[in-house]
C-alpha cells in the first residue's frame, strides 16, 4: 500500500491514544497520514478503497474511542496559510486543514486580520473547524466562513463548499451528517475590515471591564477569552478532555415555560426559531454531577459540561457516566442531553 503514496505514511495496528485528546486508549488497523490533496485524492481513488470504513482525524478533540478501530484512520497533516483575495471590505485568508485552530487564530491576529479573536484557543485543527461549526464567546465559525476544498473519499471527486453548501447549524453541518464522506484539505475565512468586537457574550464582557479596557482590539478580545478559558476548561495537555461533553439543548417555549416556573435561576437563551437554548452545565450541576466522578472519568469541577479523564479511562467508562448524566438530567428536568463528541 505504502508505494502508492509518495508523501504519506502508512502504519499498521496504530496506537491511537496519542491522537485524542480525552486519551483514550485504542488501536487502528491502519493509519494513513495525509500531507496534500492530492494524497487525498489518489487514496481516494485506489481500487478497494470505497469498501474500506474509515475515519478522519483532525486534532481529535472530539472523538471517543469506544474500542479498536478494524478501518483506516485517515490523519490529515495538510500544512499552509496564506492571504488569497482582499477587497475592500474584507481579507479572505486560507488554511490547509491540518493546521492547529489556535496558531492559525493568534497568525491571523498577528498579521492584522481580526475576525476569529472569540474562537481563541480552541483545542483541534482548521480542518475539523467546520465539521461541528465551532463556536465560543458569542461567535460561531459560520459567521466568518468564506468556503472550503475537500476531496470526496469514494472516487476522489475534488469540491468547493460554500457556505450554502454545508448546513451549518449549532455544532452541525453537512460534514458532521455524513462522517467521512469528504474530507476537507483546506479552509478559507472571510476577516472583515470593518470590524467590531463581539462582546455580547457576559464573560467576555466582564473580563474585559476587569482588565479595565473599554476599547478592545481584536487581540485584547483574543486575551480575554484565552484567560477565560484557562480559568474553566482543563488544558487537553495536562488533563484528557474532549471539551463540551454535550451540546446546549433547545427545547421548545412551552418546555421552557414549564422549567423556568420551576427553577427560577434557569439559564435560558431564546432562539430565531422560537426554541429556548437551555445551559446543559447548569441542568448537570444542579443534578448533583459537578465535581463527581464515576470510575476514572469525572464531572469537571469548574465546569459541569466537561468530562475528564482522571486516568486510565476507556471509552465505556466515558458511556457509562455519560449515560449516567443523561438519566440524572431527564429524571430531574425531563429534558434529552445529546452528547458533542463522535463516538467511534
Ligand atoms: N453553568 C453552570 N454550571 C456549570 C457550567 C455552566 O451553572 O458547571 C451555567 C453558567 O453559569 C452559565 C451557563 O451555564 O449561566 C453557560 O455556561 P458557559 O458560559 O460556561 O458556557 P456553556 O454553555 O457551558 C458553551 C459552549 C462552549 C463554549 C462556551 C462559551 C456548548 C456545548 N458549549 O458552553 O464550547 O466555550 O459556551 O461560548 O455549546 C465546546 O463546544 O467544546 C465548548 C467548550
Amino acid at each position: 500500500m505504502s508505494e502508492s503514496f509518495a508523501s504519506t505514511a502508512v502504519l499498521a495496528d496504530a496506537e491511537l491514544g496519542p491522537f485524542n485528546t480525552f486519551g483514550l486508549a485504542a488501536r487502528a488497523a491502519r493509519l494513513v497520514v495525509l500531507r496534500t490533496a492530492a494524497d487525498v485524492r489518489r487514496l481516494a481513488m485506489t481500487p478497494g478503497w470505497a469498501r474500506t470504513s474509515r475515519l478522519v482525524l483532525g486534532g481529535g478533540s472530539n472523538l471517543i474511542f469506544t474500542g479498536d478501530f478494524a478501518g483506516t484512520v485517515l490523519k490529515v497533516e495538510i500544512a499552509g496559510r496564506r492571504l488569497v483575495a482582499e477587497d475592500d471590505v474584507a481579507w479572505v485568508v486560507e488554511a490547509g486543514a491540518g493546521e492547529n485552530w489556535h496558531d492559525f487564530v493568534r497568525w491571523t491576529l498577528a498579521q492584522g486580520w481580526p475576525g476569529l479573536e472569540n474562537l481563541s484557543l480552541i483545542p483541534g485543527t482548521v480542518g475539523a473547524a467546520p465539521i461541528q461549526n465551532i463556536g465560543a464567546y458569542g461567535l460561531e465559525m459560520a459567521e466568518r466562513f468564506e468556503s472550503l476544498d475537500a476531496v470526496e473519499l469514494e472516487g476522489g471527486e475534488a469540491r468547493v463548499f460554500r457556505a450554502a453548501d454545508c448546513a451549518f447549524g449549532y455544532r452541525d453541518s453537512v460534514f458532521k451528517r455524513h462522517p467521512a464522506r469528504w474530507l476537507v484539505t483546506a479552509v478559507r475565512f472571510r476577516l472583515p475590515k470593518r470590524w467590531a468586537p463581539v462582546t455580547r457574550y457576559a464573560d467576555v464582557a466582564r473580563e474585559l471591564e476587569a482588565q479595565g479596557i473599554a476599547q478592545p482590539t481584536a487581540q485584547d478580545v483574543s486575551d480575554a477569552v484565552i484567560a477565560i478559558r484557562r480559568r474553566k476548561l482543563p488544558d487537553p495537555a495536562e488533563i484528557g478532555n474532549a471539551g463540551s461533553f454535550f451540546k446546549n439543548p433547545v427545547v421548545d417555549a412551552a418546555t421552557h415555560a414549564r422549567l423556568a416556573a420551576a427553577h427560577p435561576m434557569l439559564p435560558a437563551y431564546p432562539q430565531a426559531d422560537g426554541g429556548v437554548k437551555l445551559a446543559a452545565g447548569w441542568l448537570i450541576e444542579q443534578a448533583g454531577w459537578k465535581g463527581r466522578d464515576l470510575g476514572p472519568v469525572g464531572c469537571f469541577e469548574r465546569q459541569a459540561l466537561v468530562l475528564v479523564n482522571r486516568g486510565g479511562a476507556t471509552g465505556a467508562d466515558v458511556r457509562r457516566i455519560a449515560q449516567a448524566i443523561q438519566a440524572d438530567v431527564r429524571a430531574r428536568f425531563g429534558v434529552e442531553l445529546e452528547p458533542e463528541p463522535v463516538f467511534v
